[in-house]
């Protein structure tokens, strides 16, 4: 949600290094971008419509590195935003950097100043002209007014104990060379290297770069001047020291390689990214399912695809550990606060770790004592540093918009969580090492090939959709989000046995409807099911380990037993991508849609 990316050094040529930066950063927002750099006394910015993506120097009006800012001057600062438009429409003027009149105060910001009306009215009774729709607008005036009496560092810190909202901003002034960065609610890391630092809200923008890196956590600020770096702490109002860490994300796995998107080279990686999921120390996941077996209530949590993970866990619970849990979206977990208490364990998934319904859910529960797990893909992200217990997902980097191997290594923790919790984490791992080599079925151009059948066939339907029951009912629903998010046809997940109580009205001839079937209790009413929609005209894709009468195109799936809403799901990706492509899409990054959504 909005990607910041900001430089000072001694680089030459900050402005084409931020570009190159924000470029990595694109799947968290792309509908516009820009960016600030000094040259001289003087800052100059550059806005743009679309993605940045797509912006190529050669060839292009705006050519930073005619501006030869590199011999203008030794410290080099430039500071960059992808932009997914919260307040104000998609247009130049609302596009990131925001800066006030004569651009003596420069920033970039992700997140939403929940106060910004009432901040605006103040400052333009004090004689401040505004030219954007933006909240962000709003952040730069008032740093300016506080900076009328104090240093740039001290305006930026008293316009931050003013701001209401989650938030990360970047800041600089014409003033001198220093970069303020704070944080509340909104990822920023700082990349180290040597006299030089790197701002990002996300850690691939700066990889190429440097793996050092420093976390800030909330309500502190950052202020680098001459390649040196000083935080700062406006709660405790001090200074604080921070801790370097060496992450070790090699630049690689976050390429794209031979494939023509990441949507369908993070599909293909299941079966690595599930082996590095299940071979992980089983020590963490043991001692968590201890904590949820002695805890007085469980809930869990997470949104989007994390939310349909975090459903599955429930049944898994219930069916493998014989516990009871709650599950709420991040959005909705407000609603029970009055029932958790210091006895309550709250486990939150998530592939970014930053998603902020889940992370405003997880600070609730702290607040009420509750203990705190989180499944997350993003080792040291806010969530897994709110939390008491850590499990890795170990997916790697993922980069398309759509969830795919972050959901099946999500799903293959909960599935060890929940025999651990049963005292059989070794039949948990067991049965994982099992799915895991036959995916090697799926995870192949031949098995493409067949699931490509049926994508030209259902290519310009309108509607479709998708059946389960057990857990994979929750599995419906994740396939139809998988099917929106990329494909843009509408697509509704539905509980099996719900359907005769309304949905069944919409079936008419040829609709396409997708069973999910496994080899469990559910069988045959799945099947019964199906056969109820076929002879309404329905068309029948059935997801399942042996064929059926009642499936007029049958994707063959490995027959994996418990974990059979890993395998499910697969084909499912490869089919709502398949669409994506056929229908002219960009799989990669859906319209409308950011990776991850730090705004409420
Ligand atoms: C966004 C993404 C979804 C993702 C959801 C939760 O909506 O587009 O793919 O499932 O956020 O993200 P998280 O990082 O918490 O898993």
């Amino acid at each position: 949600m909005c990607g910041i990316f900001a430089y000072t050094g001694k680089k030459k040529n900050s402005a084409k290094l931020v570009i190159e930066g924000l470029k990595r950063l694109e799947y968290r927002g792309y509908d516009s971008w820009g960016i600030a750099y000094k040259s001289g006394k003087d800052i100059h910015i550059h806005k743009e419509v679309g993605k940045i993506g797509e912006f190529k120097i050669e060839g292009s009006k705006f050519d930073p590195s005619n501006i030869a800012i590199g011999e203008t001057q030794d410290t080099q600062v430039a500071i960059g935003h992808s932009r997914w438009a919260t307040h104000g429409g998609v247009n130049e003027k609302n596009a990131h950097p925001h800066f006030t009149e004569d651009k003596d105060i420069v920033l970039v910001h992700n997140g939403i100043l929940e106060n910004y009306k009432e901040l605006k009215t103040y400052l333009q009774k004090r004689g401040h002209k505004f030219i954007s729709k933006t909240d962000t607008e709003v952040i730069a005036h008032l740093i300016e007014e506080h900076a009328q009496n104090h240093n740039f560092e001290e305006a930026a810190r008293l316009a931050m104990q003013e701001m209401e909202g989650r938030y990360a901003i970047v800041v600089i002034n014409k003033q001198n060379n220093q970069i303020v960065a704070a944080r509340k609610g909104s990822p920023l890391i700082i990349g180290v290297g040597e006299k030089e630092f790197y701002i990002a809200s996300d850690i691939p923008a700066f990889l190429p770069y440097t793996n050092k890196v420093i976390y800030l956590d909330d309500y502190q600020i950052a202020n680098i001047n001459e390649g040196k770096i000083k935080f700062y702490d406006t709660q405790k109002r001090e200074e604080v020291e921070k801790r370097i860490i060496e992450i070790d994300w090699d630049e690689e796995s976050a390429e794209k390689g031979e494939f023509p998107h990441f949507m369908i080279k993070e599909i293909m990686e299941q079966k690595d990214s599930l082996s590095r999921a299940i071979n992980q120390d089983p020590s963490i996941i043991e001692k968590v399912a201890k904590e949820i077996r002695s805890a007085g209530s469980i809930y869990l949590t997470g949104c989007g695809t994390a939310g349909k993970v975090a459903m599955v866990a429930q049944y898994l619970f219930g069916e493998v550990s014989k516990l009871q849990s709650h599950f709420y979206f991040g959005s909705e977990f407000l609603s029970q606060a009055g029932f958790l208490n210091k006895k309550s364990i709250v486990i939150a998934i998530s592939q970014s770790g930053e998603t902020a319904d889940t992370m405003e859910a997880l600070e609730m529960a702290k607040e009420k004592g509750a203990k705190i797990v989180s499944i997350v893909n993003v080792e040291n992200s806010s969530m897994a540093r709110i939390s008491d217990f850590v499990i890795p997902i170990k997916a790697g980097p993922e980069k398309a918009v759509a969830s795919t191997k972050a959901t099946s290594s999500q799903l293959a923790i909960l599935t060890l969580l929940a025999y651990a919790m049963d005292g059989g984490i070794i039949i948990g791992k067991q049965l994982l090492i099992n799915t895991t080599s036959q995916i090697n079925d799926m995870v192949n151009p031949r098995y493409e090939d067949h699931i490509m059948k049926i994508a030209k066939k259902i290519k310009d339907i309108e509607s479709m959709y998708i059946i389960g029951r057990g857990k994979n009912y929750p599995i419906a629903l994740e396939s139809a989000i998988k099917l929106q998010e990329v494909s843009y046809i509408h697509a509704e997940g539905f509980a099996g046995g719900e359907l005769k109580h309304g949905p069944i009205a919409l079936i008419s001839q040829g609709t396409p409807v997708i069973a999910l079937v496994s080899n469990d209790q559910h069988k045959k009413d799945i099947l019964s099911n199906s056969i109820e929609i076929k002879s309404r005209g329905g068309f029948i894709i059935g997801i399942a380990p042996e064929n059926d009468e009642a499936f007029d195109f049958w994707i063959r799936v490995p027959d994996t037993g418990e974990t059979s809403p890993i395998v499910n799901i697969i084909p499912v990706q490869i089919l709502a991508y398949q669409l994506a492509v056929l229908r002219k899409n960009n799989p990669d990054m859906p319209r409308n849609l950011a990776k991850s959504v730090t705004v409420k």
